[in-house]
């Protein structure tokens, strides 16, 4: 396929609605989530895409109710320490994003030890934990004023030296972002990663997010024009 994108991020929603829709607790929504990710994470390697960056959980979401939350935080956990040896076996290299030092301590050291161990995937499986766009940038600001304009040295270049304090500076910009579950909003998801990224909106809720919606939203990307504010060829 042509114009394959590098980098897709994904706002994994709709798995409360899934599970109403079946007649189960949520938690079981976002266990039929988890394996879409599984589902779509292949997906992305089969066609040559390099980076997939997930939204898992926003730092609003830690309203929802505590059975809720501790359930998710639970799947998570198990998610960690069960998918060790598939990581690595596929060269996925796990990485967090967000504000880690909200998770309890015992999930911290789990998502260290699993970023340590697939180090060396080529293929970028990003999760944002946590993960707010506002609470990334104003990090970003903490760590930006502290390095100080002199010792950066980088004055024709502020944007590029400010990336660098981001969550994942390594990581080049999501080129395709997609949301499913039918709601047309960011919900604080990538706010400076996203300047020149592609979205795609699908009303079909994430557990249900199969291989042929994932190659429409490919085939949608393939048909997109990005002039990042250049003018129409
Ligand atoms: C997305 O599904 C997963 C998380 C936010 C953790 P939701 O739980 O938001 O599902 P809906 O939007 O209620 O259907
Ligand atoms: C965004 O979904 C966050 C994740 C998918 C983790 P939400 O369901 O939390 O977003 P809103 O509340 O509909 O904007
Ligand atoms: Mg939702």
């Amino acid at each position: 396929m042509e114009k394959v994108p590098e980098h897709i991020a994904i706002i994994m929603d709709g798995n409360g609605r899934w599970a109403k829709a079946h007649g189960r607790p949520r938690i079981m929504g976002h266990r039929a989530g988890a394996d879409a990710l599984d589902r779509v994470m292949h997906y992305c390697k089969d066609v040559g895409i390099k980076y997939l960056t997930v939204y898992a959980f926003s730092t609003e979401n830690w309203k929802r109710s505590d059975e809720e939350v501790s359930g998710l935080m639970r799947l998570l956990s198990r998610y960690i320490r069960t998918k060790e040896k598939q990581l690595v076996k596929d060269g996925v290299r796990f990485r967090v994003i967000g504000r880690r030092t909200d998770l309890s301590e015992k999930l911290q050291r789990e998502i260290a030890a699993l970023e340590e161990k697939t180090k060396g995937g080529e293929f970028t499986l990003l999760v944002a934990l946590s993960y707010g766009g506002r609470d990334e940038i104003v990090r970003a600001a903490l760590k930006f004023a502290a390095k100080g304009l002199d010792a950066l040295g980088r004055l024709d270049d502020l944007e590029g030296a400010f990336s660098e304090c981001m969550d994942a500076p390594d990581v080049p910009d999501p080129d395709l972002i997609i949301r499913t579950s039918g709601e047309l909003r960011t919900s604080n998801f990538l706010l400076w990663e996203s300047a020149y990224s592609e979205y795609y909106f699908t009303d079909v809720l994430w557990p249900d997010f199969g291989r042929d919606e994932f190659d429409k939203a490919l085939a949608s990307y393939a048909t997109r024009e990005r002039r990042k504010g250049g003018r129409l060829k």
